[in-house]
């Protein structure tokens, strides 16, 4: 190129991004909403200099009880006014999305790996939306109750009421994303909280005072139909030579996971144990990567362990998510005085203990349901756009358990198997059903932005534009 033109182009882009700038300073100015300077956060300890801006703090759901949800928003990184808005959640259930998908998966910032810091991340998914960060219920992250009988009741349906909630209330603080576009993204347990929150959204939806405009819905290794997810969860562990024939054959005889007490039959709690027991030397979230050894004394090292209650009449539940030594430096930081009161937690005095899941919610789970197949189908006939996507090296919520979830739904094959491209490369493999879109990504574990954050990048902004990733080489 000519040097001049070069030159020339230099000075164009310094003087649009001088426009720009000062439109958006003047349309601060313009139009001041009190809560989002209050929220707005300024100087988070180790930032690194952005172009956007991200809000933090609380909304208050119920104010007799005094629960409040935390909530992290950032704006994207470009024409915020022109891109979606998209909720992120993660599971356990009682698990951080904050300490989960925000700072090791999708968000700006990843915590580094001393915790002194944060490091910028190219492949953040507010490159193509804006993006919303829920710790999700109270007790989980920052969220908090103050009334301490609220979290005998909190499952499921307790979760879906008060998102929510969350989300009218946030509105109040953000009117410009009322009517925006928007999409729900999660992962893990979150397979259950995107389909409730979405079936809610769907049906207050019809009262027009209460319209959001959802868009859709994208699932990362969701947890679907216990029963499914069983049996996907076993065969992997198989088909992967976690373990042997011999116990395989013993579950396959024995264990009837639709049943309701699947774990009174004692020849399948225990090959079912030995499975889990296997799981408990390698990385249950990631088959072929290393396991953190480091100071395991921490008792809430335990969070990444596998969950396994055999004495409980109820199926047992494995929590979601992944590298210890991450979670580490996620506790570090977010524990930290000046990152509390830069985050609007605390006011830098008393502050608030987070851990990135919250066990004793975890164990106090009162209501999960079975199976999400039912709202999947209420959704598909309501023309929802659904994508589903899935980590090949998870043992936790495998390929294998989303398969026999979806093809278990039956519906028609609309566009056969075949291989989808990033870069040239195969990236996974790609499945469209009559409603639901299903992709692989070919080596990547649970939390797959993580093992693939510029294939996972390009695989949103397609299922943000509704046009499948390259198909062809
Ligand atoms: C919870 O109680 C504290 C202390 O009384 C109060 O400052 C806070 O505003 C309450 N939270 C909510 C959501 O009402
Ligand atoms: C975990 O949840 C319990 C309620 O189940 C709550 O009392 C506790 O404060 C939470 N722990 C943290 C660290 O937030
Ligand atoms: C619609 O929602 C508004 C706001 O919550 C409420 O005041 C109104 O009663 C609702 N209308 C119906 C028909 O339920
Ligand atoms: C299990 O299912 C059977 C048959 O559907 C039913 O009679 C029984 O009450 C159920 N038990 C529990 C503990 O839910
Ligand atoms: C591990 O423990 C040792 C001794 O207690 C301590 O000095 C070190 O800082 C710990 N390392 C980590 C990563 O916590």
């Amino acid at each position: 190129m000519d040097p001049m033109f070069k030159i020339m182009g230099f000075f164009y882009l310094i003087l649009v991004n001088l426009l720009v700038l000062n439109a958006r300073h003047w349309s601060i100015d313009k139009k001041p909403n009190l809560w989002e300077t209050e929220d707005l956060v300024a100087n988070l300890p180790g930032q690194p200099m952005v172009n956007f801006r991200h809000y933090a703090g609380y909304v208050t759901v119920n104010e007799q009880n005094g629960r409040a949800l935390f909530y992290w928003f950032y704006e994207a990184s470009a024409l915020p006014d022109e891109k979606p808005l998209v909720l992120w959640l993660n599971g356990g259930p009682g698990c951080s999305s904050v300490g989960y998908g925000a700072t090791q998966e999708i968000g700006p910032f990843l915590v580094d790996t001393d915790g002194h810091a944060l490091k910028f991340n190219p492949y953040s998914w507010n490159t193509e939306a804006n993006l919303l960060f829920l710790e999700s219920p109270v007790g989980v992250g920052f969220s908090y109750s103050n009334t301490s009988t609220d979290y005998d009741n909190i499952g499921d349906d307790f979760t879906a009421q008060d998102a929510y909630i969350f989300l009218h209330k946030w509105f109040l603080k953000f009117p410009s994303y009322r009517k925006r576009t928007f999409y729900i993204a999660g992962e893990s347990y979150a397979g259950k909280y995107v389909p409730e929150l979405a079936e809610l959204i769907h049906d207050e939806n019809k009262n027009s005072s209460l319209f959001i405009d959802l868009g859709g819905i994208l699932l990362g290794n969701p947890e679907t139909c216990d029963a499914e997810d069983w049996k996907g969860l076993v065969d992997y562990a198989w088909s992967h030579a976690v373990i042997s024939d011999e116990t395989h054959k013993i579950i396959k005889e024995s264990c009837d996971f639709y049943s309701n007490d699947t774990w009174s039959n004692e020849a399948c709690s225990q090959a079912v144990d030995e499975v889990l027991k296997q799981y408990k030397e390698i990385d249950i979230y990631s088959l072929y990567t290393s396991i953190c050894i480091g100071n395991s004394t921490n008792s809430e090292d335990i969070s990444m362990q596998v969950m396994f209650r055999s004495t409980s009449k109820l199926m047992p539940r494995i929590i979601g998510g992944y590298d210890p030594c991450l979670d580490d430096y996620a506790r570090y930081y977010y524990n930290r005085a000046d990152v509390q009161k830069a985050l609007h937690v605390s006011d830098g005095q008393r502050l608030r203990g987070w851990s990135i899941c919250n066990m004793t919610i975890f164990n106090g789970w009162s209501d999960s349901k079975e199976s999400m197949l039912p709202i999947y189908k209420k959704l598909i006939a309501s023309g929802l756009r659904i994508w589903v996507y899935s980590g090949d090296t998870d043992g936790r919520v495998p390929v294998l358990s989303t398969r026999y979830s979806l093809s278990s739904i039956g519906l028609r094959i609309t566009r056969a198997w075949r291989p989808w491209y990033h870069q040239k490369q195969v990236g996974g493999w790609l499945q469209e059903y009559e409603g639901v879109t299903f992709a692989t990504f070919r080596g990547a574990g649970h939390a797959v932005p993580i093992f693939k954050p510029s294939e996972s990048l390009a695989f949103f902004s397609a299922f943000l534009s509704g046009e499948y990733p390259p198909l062809q080489r």
